[in-house]
């Protein structure tokens, strides 16, 4: 419906802009007729004051047309057609390939004109060319000699030139037309991608609330409980006391993740530096090694082919903690193995494990925030279901990929490659 609505407009403003355009080059060329015919009846007076001064008429005899070679002279001269005209009508001289020599002028309008007196120019077809004229004609009396000098000038050159200007302004309207169009296509596409990134940015901060919110309803219920008189038994005083602390490391991994997420999103990572990629997972398995369950093993074979990688050591870390630490939670018995290489153009690395798995349909939901697959067993285990998001964004800040695959009751695997 919208988009009728631009449509509409835009249609409107180009009609808009062509009966504009019409408009003022009609009034235009009128305007630009109507002084040419002005300065083309001052060029025939000029003419006129020629064949004055050379006595044309005076040098006329039998044997000589001055009037033909006047005509003829300054028709070439000028690129016009000029006839000299006689009281009766009659044509003395034409400028050549006319053609009417003989033809009575009597009855042109301008010519009666002229003959009264009147210098005077008059816009119509030639009955000789079958093409517009402007026709000067200007009285002229020299000794016994009375006549006119009439001028004809082809509008055929000003009439193109008038096309001309309208086709090419038609021609820039459409093209603006178009370009009007593109950027109002554009900027409708950036208006939604901002509308989707703002809806996705509101999502986000009312999960997070909503996730603040929980731990902190449980901590300040256990202590109310406590302060009411639980705190009197040592043994459920304790146990109240454990929770607390398991609900407060709730909320700090949850700030600690969100604020990593949002520095990860809002910054292009500039600091790198070449990370020796073994060292770097051998600190991992050392750090989780306390997360790690009695019939579990944490394993790691250390590749010394890998070439060192060049990236932010800090990220790098986060995301093998976040892989290893979700492969660890999902394992209860068997193992959870870590694996790197280099190929000619990337780094690969590994982690699998040997744990409840994930149905197919779970696998491209993962990475969204907030998503776990089983909210209370995530929960309970401290996580936020932020870890696979915050995975994601490093992949993608080093233009690398991620492919995970997995089966319940056997166990995922997750292949994280990016590009040297
Ligand atoms: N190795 C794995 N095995 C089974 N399930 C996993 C594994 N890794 C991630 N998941 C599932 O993906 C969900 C999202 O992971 P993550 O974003 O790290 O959040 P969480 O804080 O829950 O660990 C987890 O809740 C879990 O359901
Ligand atoms: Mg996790």
């Amino acid at each position: 419906m919208k988009k009728k609505v631009l449509f509409g407009y835009i249609i409107a403003a180009i009609v808009m802009m062509l009966a504009f355009e019409y408009s003022f080059w009609t009034n235009g060329f009128r305007y630009l007729e109507h002084q040419s015919e002005h300065s083309y009846l001052v060029q025939t007076e000029l003419l006129r004051d020629l064949f004055l001064e050379g006595e044309v008429a005076g040098r006329n005899t039998e044997e000589e047309n001055t009037f033909e070679e006047f005509t003829d002279t300054y028709a070439e001269e000028y690129d016009i057609r000029i006839t000299v005209i006689d009281e009766a009508g009659n044509v003395l001289g034409e400028s050549r390939g006319a053609g009417d020599l003989m033809n009575n002028h009597l009855d042109r309008e301008e010519v009666q004109k002229a003959l009264k007196g009147e210098s005077n120019s008059v816009i119509r077809r030639s009955d000789t060319f079958d093409v517009d004229y402007c026709y000067c004609a200007v009285p002229v009396a020299d000794g016994d000699f009375r006549g006119v000098i009439r001028t004809a000038i082809p509008l055929q050159e000003l009439r193109n030139m008038n096309h001309e200007f309208v086709r090419s302004t038609v021609f820039a309207v459409l093209i603006l037309a178009a370009l009007i169009l593109f950027l109002g296509l554009y900027f409708r596409k950036y208006v939604l991608a901002m509308k989707k990134v703002e809806s996705m940015r509101r999502e986000f901060v009312s999960n997070v609330t909503h996730e603040l919110k929980t731990p902190l309803t449980s901590i300040r219920g256990f202590v109310e409980t406590l302060k009411a008189g639980a705190i009197e038994d040592p043994k459920i005083a304790n146990k109240f006391l454990d929770i607390i602390e398991i609900e407060s490391d709730r909320l700090s991994n949850l700030i600690s993740d969100t604020l990593l997420l949002s520095e990860i999103e809002s910054k292009k990572e500039t600091r790198r530096e070449p990370c020796d990629v073994n060292e770097v997972i051998t600190e991992v398995v050392d750090l989780l090694q306390p997360k790690v369950k009695e019939h579990v093993r944490l394993i790691f074979h250390p590749d010394a082919s890998v070439r060192p990688y060049s990236c932010n050591r800090d990220r790098l870390k986060q995301l093998l903690i976040n892989l290893v630490d979700n492969g660890l939670k999902a394992t209860e018995f068997g193992a959870v193995t870590v694996s790197c290489r280099s190929t000619a153009s990337q780094l690969v690395l590994e982690v699998s494990d040997t744990g409840i798995g994930m149905e197919e349909g779970q696998l491209d939901r993962i990475f969204e925030r907030f998503y776990r697959v089983d909210k209370g067993r995530s929960k309970a285990q401290g996580g936020t279901g932020l870890g696979l998001s915050i995975v994601k964004h490093i992949v993608e800040l080093y233009n690398g990929t991620i492919e995970v695959t997995s089966k319940p009751g056997v166990g995922t695997e997750f292949t994280v490659k990016l590009p040297y």
